[in-house]
């Protein structure tokens, strides 16, 4: 008798790049068995949405075809507009009344039309009073998911699982460092146009948010202060990041952006800290393509004054045979999101 495979693959729609990642789990040890990164076509996906649905679909068909998988799944990533995680309190009421519960209070917390999304809920490790629960409410537009299902399809894999994209991280990250007790942490994603932002208390994800910042913004800043077309301007922001010399006033352009960053980055920590009784992060992991920036990292650790460490996604992960070490290395600050999605299995809601 054959058994239809249980694992998927993990897909990170980008509007940069595609990524996908197999792994395996055995005993709680995971492995990576493929990584693959396409580029997208500027302008093929807005903040989460897919614009070009027909570009999507083939670049989904080359990268499946190359992965050469057997799998015929895959557990998606869904961020940027297209989802929304809030807190939220509700009146207390049994689990299986959660979902009633929430239909009926998600109108007033939520600014899409509720028939047009889906909802789903993270309970959340601690609650503000007795009568009331505590959680992390999702809103996914249906639209988007839609749109997600039929790029999928369209490459002739199915969308088991859509997953938000900062759980994922969180995912990966867990998956990595383990449960950091007593602590509030977060990690961030710094991609091209969005910022996954999780803060993890005790191994649970107590805010999960995406940042509208990322690395499309040195070349659109570069672009208009030097005349230049994007890719120009990413041309010249990769050699700046590589040491490289540039031309007079990039670098200037480049600490300007990187203070823009910082200062989107610094809100989102406010707001977790005023919505959170105050509460205080004591370290950040940090990854994306985005975080090769030259100079935004180390900017960014003296201005919150918190430890702050690149994320290895590696560091507990066995690298499966096919792999190749030096590619792997290359690749490591674009994985994370796919590699977390890989995780989920069948079995996961
Ligand atoms: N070596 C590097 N130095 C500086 N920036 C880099 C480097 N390599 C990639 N980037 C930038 O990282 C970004 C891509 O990162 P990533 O793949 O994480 O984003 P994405 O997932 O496509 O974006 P998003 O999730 O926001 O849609 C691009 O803007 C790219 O210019
Ligand atoms: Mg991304």
């Amino acid at each position: 008798m054959f058994f239809k495979s249980k694992k998927l693959l993990g897909l990170d729609i980008g509007s940069t790049s595609i990524k996908i990642a197999e792994l395996d789990l055995s005993r709680g040890r995971a492995t990576l068995q493929s990584f693959i990164m396409a580029p997208m076509p500027q302008m093929a996906l807005g903040t989460g949405e897919i614009v070009d649905l027909t570009s999507v679909g083939s670049i989904l068909q080359k990268v499946f075809r190359e992965i050469k998988s057997k799998r015929t799944s895959v557990s998606v990533g869904m961020w940027g507009t297209s989802v929304l995680v809030k807190r939220i309190s509700v009146p207390r009421v049994e689990k299986k009344l959660i979902m009633e519960q929430l239909k009926f209070e998600a109108e007033q917390h939520i600014p899409f039309d509720i028939n047009n999304v889906t909802l789903g809920y993270h309970p959340l490790p601690f609650t503000s009073s007795a009568d009331t629960m505590d959680l992390l409410l999702i809103a996914s537009q249906n639209e988007v998911m839609r749109q997600y299902m039929q790029v999928v399809e369209s490459a002739g894999q199915k969308c088991q699982i859509i997953d938000v994209s900062g759980f994922a991280l969180a995912n990966i990250f867990e998956l990595n460092y383990g449960k950091i007790p007593n602590e509030v942490v977060a990690v961030f994603n710094i991609g091209a146009q969005i910022t996954n932002f999780v803060a993890i208390q005790n191994g649970e994800i107590i805010f999960c948010r995406d940042v509208p910042v990322g690395s499309a913004t040195y070349n659109s800043e570069l672009s208009k202060n030097f005349g230049l077309t994007y890719q120009e301007a990413e041309s010249l922001k990769l050699s700046s990041a590589k040491g490289q010399e540039v031309p007079e006033g990039v670098s200037q352009t480049i600490a300007q952006v990187n203070d823009q960053i910082i200062e989107e980055i610094r809100n989102s920590i406010d707001f977790l800290s005023v919505t959170n009784q105050g509460l205080k992060l004591s370290k950040a992991w940090f990854t994306g393509g985005g975080s090769l920036a030259p100079g935004l990292l180390d900017k960014m650790s003296q201005s919150f004054e918190i430890r702050t460490e690149i994320l290895n996604p590696f560091r507990r992960v066995s690298i499966g045979r096919k792999m190749n070490m030096s590619y792997l290395q290359q690749v490591a600050p674009f994985v994370s999101i796919s590699m977390g999605l890989g995780l989920r299995q069948v079995s996961d809601s």
